[in-house]
């Protein structure tokens, strides 16, 4: 009698620790910068090549920076302007100022976060529009 509770209080608490340890373990492990939802300047410059940045500024950048869209306007405006207000014709752009304007917004532009358009396809934007100037 005494023996089969032992063997089923033995089963019990092999049970018990076997539900409990599956969990446990993953707490401590470090999460990588691919996990967080982060990519490496690698990662985006590899996944940017494969991306058409003609067609991305089109999509989601056209609305107002392509033929009536208001920003046209604005920076028709601006002294000096030789590009009628087109960034697809502008030859001063570097992608790393494209990249920061989109970013954090300049003047009349609002912000684009990374919802709305990704790290890759920034790049691959910024790309077209410096003509591969960094
Ligand atoms: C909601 C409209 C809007 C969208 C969408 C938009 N822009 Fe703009 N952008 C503007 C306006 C307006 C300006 C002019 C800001 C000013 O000078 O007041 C501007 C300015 C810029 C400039 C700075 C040009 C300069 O010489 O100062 C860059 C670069 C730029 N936009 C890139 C982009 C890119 C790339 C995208 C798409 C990823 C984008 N914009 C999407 C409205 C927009």
């Amino acid at each position: 009698m005494s023996a089969r509770v032992a063997v089923w209080a033995a089963a019990l608490a092999a049970a018990l620790a076997g539900c409990s340890g599956g969990q446990g373990e993953a707490a401590g492990e470090p999460v990588s910068m691919t996990e967080a939802g982060m990519q490496s300047e690698e990662e985006i410059a590899a996944a940017a090549a494969g991306l058409d940045g003609r067609a991305l500024f089109a999509e989601r950048c056209g609305m107002c920076h392509q033929t009536i869209g208001m920003a046209v306007g604005i920076l028709s405006r601006r002294p000096g302007d030789a590009s009628g207000g087109l960034l697809e014709q502008r030859e001063d752009l570097s992608a790393t100022f494209v990249r920061t304007a989109v970013r954090t917004g300049i003047l009349n532009m609002p912000r684009m976060p990374r919802a709305e358009v990704s790290d890759a396809e920034l790049a691959a934007i910024a790309n077209y529009l410096s003509r591969g100037k960094p």
